[in-house]
């Protein structure tokens, strides 16, 4: 994955500690939802890396300073439906104010094309940082096409933030994408003939749903 100066992955114990608990198929829907939320905290750490700020003047209780925040209303959280909902409140829990956009999606389970059946997004987003959140990214078609609904409406700095990846849905997303940073926390090995990832967690929506 050298060949792409965009795609970052993730190289933390303490997400590593944690991913392999999710992937553990006796893990129940509760502490599945939780750590999807603790894992999309730390990364968004990361992945608030570059974020812009703004100089402010505070009061300390001792003198005025020049201190630095981000910008107001600079930043929208995009999830791709069902399973990014999963990650929202992880992203929530560093930056509250952040609005929420919806973009709903669902792969057909034989020809594994992306079916777009909602989007709502917030007013200007065109204008703010866009985190479009995922935890699976397989085939990459979801995010590619989540991705190309976001350009429709304007939005030109978006960065994509998956969980898990497979190598295939990295080509796919930085080869249709390359102006998108890609954040994931880890790497798998492939995908099998339904295209799911491998090793990967299974249905992440059905995972943290109780779906199936
Ligand atoms: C899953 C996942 C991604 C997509 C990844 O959603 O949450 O959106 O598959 O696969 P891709 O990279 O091959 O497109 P799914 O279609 O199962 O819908 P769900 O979240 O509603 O369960
Ligand atoms: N979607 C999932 O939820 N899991 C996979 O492994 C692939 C796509």
């Amino acid at each position: 994955m050298e060949q792409y100066k965009n795609v970052f992955i993730f190289d933390h114990p303490l997400i590593k500690h944690k991913i392999s608990i999710l992937r553990d198929k006796n893990t129940g829907m509760k502490e599945f939802r939780e750590l999807i939320e603790e894992i999309t905290t730390i990364m968004t750490y990361e992945s608030m890396r570059d974020v812009e700020l703004v100089p402010v003047e505070v009061e300390t209780p001792l003198e005025a300073t020049t201190q630095y925040r981000v910008a107001e209303d600079s930043i929208a959280i995009v999830p791709i439906l069902r399973a990014g909902l999963g990650m929202v409140n992880g992203v929530h829990k560093v930056f509250p104010t952040a609005k929420v956009g919806h973009i709903g999606m669902y792969r057909d389970e034989k020809t594994l094309e992306p079916h777009e059946y909602y989007c709502k997004l917030p007013e200007g987003i065109e204008n703010k940082t866009v985190f479009l959140i995922d935890p699976m990214l397989a085939t990459g078609g979801s995010a590619c096409d989540a991705l190309n609904a976001l350009k429709k409406r304007g939005c030109k700095k978006i960065k994509l933030m998956s969980i898990i990846a497979a190598p295939e849905g990295i080509k796919t997303v930085a080869d249709a994408h390359p102006d998108v940073p890609v954040y994931v926390s880890t790497l798998d090995r492939g995908l099998n003939e339904h295209g799911y990832i491998l090793p990967g967690l299974g249905d992440a929506g059905d995972r943290l749903y109780g779906t199936k």
